[in-house]
């Protein structure tokens, strides 16, 4: 067995996939660290999760990718090399590391990444687009694509792509995901309901009465605190009033692609249009988000069956596949 491993990264603002190309598996944990007095670490991952909202004041619950992109290195770095310990004891000894990256990246944070991936100085970093990764998941003939649109919508960010002949041409990363449709709900809640809930709670809501298609008129129970009394109380919130809070910021996604659209050369435009765009993230998961779509923009939409996990399934075929390499920078 070679001593040198490689790990695929996906690092998002909610969830790390790490493939692990020895064992064989993806692992997926939180992107979080809980730290005590600012300095000693109490858990990583989901575990830090389990901690967040619930935390005493000396412990901060930190999510350091704001928005897909690295906001705060040395958390990042922790998680990771944490992370990749519990993927595989040996990747501590040094590995090779594939991190997929937004294209639509300033200098400094493309810098970021290379120095979370090589923070022991033992590793190999290697950089693939994130559109790249997800093309390749979805099956594209990256080469000879006369155009592709690509939409990943995550947690914190969605990324629209248009890749040409083997070349991302244009990309753009918004603050549009799955946090900002809970920070919605929170404060659609407590305006309708006077009622204050937490992020969880909101996420729960999300899941559970989140739809973009037919109404089926459904209630959830929850527990908050009445912003008058100050007293915890019991509510049912409808799923119609979620589904009017998710479909603006939704629709913001679809005014975007509409707008890439507008200004591509025509002949890409038109191969966009004949191919439908793909979509893929967490956030695509939302009954009916299809339909929603293809209504907003007109035209057609294919969702990736792998979700979140598009854009880790991608780099795991590049490093399995040599002809893919190309892709690795
Ligand atoms: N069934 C579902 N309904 C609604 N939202 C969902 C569902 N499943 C997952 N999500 C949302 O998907 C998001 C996670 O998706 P993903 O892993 O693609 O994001 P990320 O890669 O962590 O973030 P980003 O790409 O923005 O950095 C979370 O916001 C989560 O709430
Ligand atoms: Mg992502």
């Amino acid at each position: 067995m070679p001593l040198h491993k490689a790990f695929g990264v996906d690092l998002g603002s909610s969830l790390i996939k790490i493939y692990s190309q020895s064992q064989d598996t993806i692992i997926t944990e939180k992107n979080m660290i809980a730290v005590r007095n600012r300095n000693r670490v109490l858990a990583v991952g989901s575990d830090a999760y389990e901690i967040f909202e619930k935390n005493p004041s000396n412990v901060s619950v930190i999510a350091p990718v704001h928005g897909g992109k690295i906001a705060d290195i040395h958390h990042t770095e922790m998680i990771l090399q944490a992370l990749l310990e519990k993927a595989d004891a040996q990747a501590l000894l040094g590995c090779s590391l594939y991190l997929a990256i937004p294209s639509d990246l300033s200098e400094i944070d493309k810098r970021a990444y290379c120095t979370i991936g090589n923070s022991n100085r033992k590793n190999k970093v290697y950089m693939v687009d994130k559109s790249i990764a997800d093309a390749v998941a979805l099956g594209i003939p990256i080469l000879n694509t006369k155009g592709t649109m690509i939409v990943n919508i995550g947690a914190q960010s969605t990324e629209i792509s248009v890749i040409e002949r083997g070349k991302v041409i244009v990309s753009k990363l918004l603050e549009t995901g799955g946090k900002q449709l809970n920070d919605g709900i929170v404060n659609e809640v407590r305006r309708h309901y006077n009622l204050y809930i937490g992020n969880r709670t909101a996420r729960r809501l999300k899941f559970s009465l989140a739809y973009l298609k037919e109404d089926p008129m459904e209630a959830r129970k929850v527990t908050g605190i009445d912003s008058l009394s100050g007293l915890p109380r019991e509510q049912a919130v409808t799923s119609d009033l979620i589904y009017e809070t998710i479909r603006r910021p939704i629709r913001s996604i679809c005014d975007e692609i509409l707008f890439f659209l507008e200004r591509i050369p025509p002949q890409i435009r038109s191969s966009i249009e004949d191919q439908g765009i793909f979509v893929a993230g967490g956030t695509s998961r939302i009954p009916g988000m299809e339909w929603f779509l293809r209504q907003e923009t007109g035209k057609k939409i294919r969702l990736s069956d792998y979700y979140e996990f598009c854009t880790i399934q991608g780099l795991k075929e590049i490093m399995e596949n040599r002809t893919l390499q190309k892709w690795v920078r």
